[in-house]
């Protein structure tokens, strides 16, 4: 049954729909951009989606046509000091929040995927854009850096030459060239975004939730542990799913040649 997320939000819009929750950051005018409001009302939408058993998967977009996400509200930084700048990314960050939020996350690129916006973008766990979208780490240009992970996480993924390229020059980038550099998993025309993601969640959304947030967690201590530690770590999490009702559907299911229906228990 769908229902749409009855807190009251000022700059998102939260559904869930047959076990996929959709977060659209909705601040059309502003080309998305995130404020602190806008960003701290996405923390507390990932706190209550992540308590909800009928949410299974989570879509990450923006309003309209036109952007994603075109990066930190550029407003917000007129006038603040250095001081000011380190407090306000005190705590918990965003980026953080959607990287350890143990349910999976697909970013749905829907246009400017800019700054804070390829920030968000990198620390979900899979990246679907459509052919019209933009990318870029253009805060050079504003006489800054990345500091929402781009440095990091954009240079995990793209490795270090193209992060370089990326964040030394600015330059935005098409969607075709995201998926050539593996910034982005696939490209989609733009009618057809929404409905290949929502496919492409649908199937996810089937599996285990159990197994989902164990497979996330080990692909991640990829890159914060040494091989050995990943691999102890891997081994530990793939005993713990023998631990789930799920892991006793899947097995018996397969066994019985009939589809598994996993209950996250
Ligand atoms: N922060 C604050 N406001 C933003 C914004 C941002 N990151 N990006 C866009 N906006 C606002 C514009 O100021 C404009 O507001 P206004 O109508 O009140 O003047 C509105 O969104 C529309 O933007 P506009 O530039 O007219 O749209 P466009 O389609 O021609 O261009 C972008 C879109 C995204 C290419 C362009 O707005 C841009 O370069 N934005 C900044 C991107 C950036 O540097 N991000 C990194 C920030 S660290």
């Amino acid at each position: 049954m769908a229902y749409t997320n009855t807190m009251a939000y000022q700059n998102i819009l939260v559904e869930t729909n047959s076990r996929i929750s959709v977060l659209t950051i909705n601040r059309p005018d502003k080309r998305n951009a995130l404020n602190q409001a806008t960003r701290d009302e996405i923390r507390q939408a990932l706190d209550s989606l992540e308590r909800s058993p009928e949410s299974r998967v989570l879509v990450i977009t923006g309003t309209g046509d036109k952007a994603f996400i075109a990066g930190a509200d550029i407003n917000e930084f007129e006038g603040r000091t250095a001081l000011m700048q380190h407090d306000a990314m005190k705590g918990l960050r965003v980026f953080d929040a959607i990287e350890e939020f143990p349910k999976p996350v697909i970013a749905m690129i829907n246009g400017f995927c800019l700054g804070g916006g390829l920030e968000t973008a990198l620390a979900c766990d899979i990246r679907i854009a459509s052919d019209t979208a933009k990318l870029g780490q253009p805060e050079i240009n504003l006489g800054i850096i990345p500091g929402g992970g781009g440095t990091q996480r954009l240079t995990r993924l793209v490795g270090e030459g193209k992060a370089m390229e990326l964040i030394l020059t600015g330059d935005l980038i098409d969607a075709a060239h995201a998926k050539e550099i593996g910034l982005v998993n696939s490209v989609v025309p733009a009618a057809e975004l929404r409905s290949a993601v929502m496919s492409l969640a649908s199937r996810i959304a089937e599996k285990s939730p159990i197994a989902l947030r164990m497979a996330k967690d080990a692909i991640k201590s990829a890159a914060r542990m040494n091989l050995r530690e990943g691999l102890d770590r891997e081994r530990d999490l793939f005993a713990l799913t023998f631990s789930s009702e799920d892991k006793a559907e899947g097995v018996r299911a397969f066994l019985e040649k009939r589809k598994a229906d996993f209950k996250g228990r």
